[in-house]
């Protein structure tokens, strides 16, 4: 089973998000793909309601509760609206937000009372490609996000590299099969239900079929390919 998250960051309006979603909900998809709609946080309310029969994703929650905490989304957003997956630790959310590991791993906390599946991002920028640093740096992400003393559920590790993300540029199968090896085997000493291990980054129409055959990976985190229909149509039966 693979699975393909459809991170629609802030692409679609709400009209643009309902007919996108009229479309995946009338079609029939392959068995062995289970998709995974992540709308902009406006429109998932309404979408998840209307269409019971599409699995949805939040892009993002905060680590306050309920309360006087103007603009943020509580975990009980997606929780009592039975959302079952989302975002956590998303590069642009880190950018542009100011997210850091140590928010990440509260975050992440907060999942283990619900039945929010969490799919927790990590990556590093070109510079530290370049430098052939990867392993180091993923390496820090992952010991400050994780607690080796808390037994966590389903977790899915999406490995999305910041130069790979919206640039067309995508690492070899080679190099991303020995990253997802390397964060398993990394994270061998901690404790999870399951652990399923994700690549984002670029994917789309023309290097899905080469990027599906790395079999150390459970699916795709994608983003801009996800708005169009003709890569939709891929999964389709
Ligand atoms: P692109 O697929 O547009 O490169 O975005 C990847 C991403 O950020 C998915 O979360």
């Amino acid at each position: 089973m693979k699975f393909i998250i459809f991170n629609w960051k802030s692409y679609l309006n709400f009209d643009e998000s309902n007919f996108l979603i009229k479309f995946i909900s009338k079609t029939k998809f392959k068995n062995k793909y289970n998709l995974i709609v992540a709308p902009s946080s406006f429109s998932l309310g309404f979408l998840k309601n209307k269409y019971k029969n599409v699995n949805f994703s939040g892009q993002n929650f905060d680590f306050y509760g309920k309360g006087g905490f103007t603009s943020f989304i509580p975990i009980s957003d997606l929780s009592e609206n039975n959302i079952n997956y989302a975002l956590i630790g998303h590069s642009e959310v880190r950018q542009y937000r100011k997210e850091n590991n140590s928010i990440v791993n509260l975050k992440l906390k907060l999942t283990l009372d619900t039945k929010i599946t969490p799919i927790v991002c990590i990556g590093e920028d070109l510079n530290t490609y370049k430098k052939k640093l990867t392993t180091d740096y993923l390496k820090k992400q992952i010991i400050e996000t994780f607690d080796k003393n808390t037994q966590y559920k389903e977790v899915f590790i999406a490995y999305e590299p910041l130069w790979a993300i919206g640039s067309g540029l995508v690492p070899t199968n080679d190099e991303i099969s020995k990253i997802a090896d390397f964060i398993k085997f990394f994270l061998k000493d901690y404790s999870f239900k399951k652990l399923k291990i994700l690549y984002g980054g670029s994917v789309n129409s023309e290097n899905l079929e080469q990027l599906s055959k790395i079999k150390e990976l459970d699916g795709f985190l994608v983003g801009s390919a996800s708005i169009k229909k003709s890569f939709i149509n891929k999964f389709k039966l």
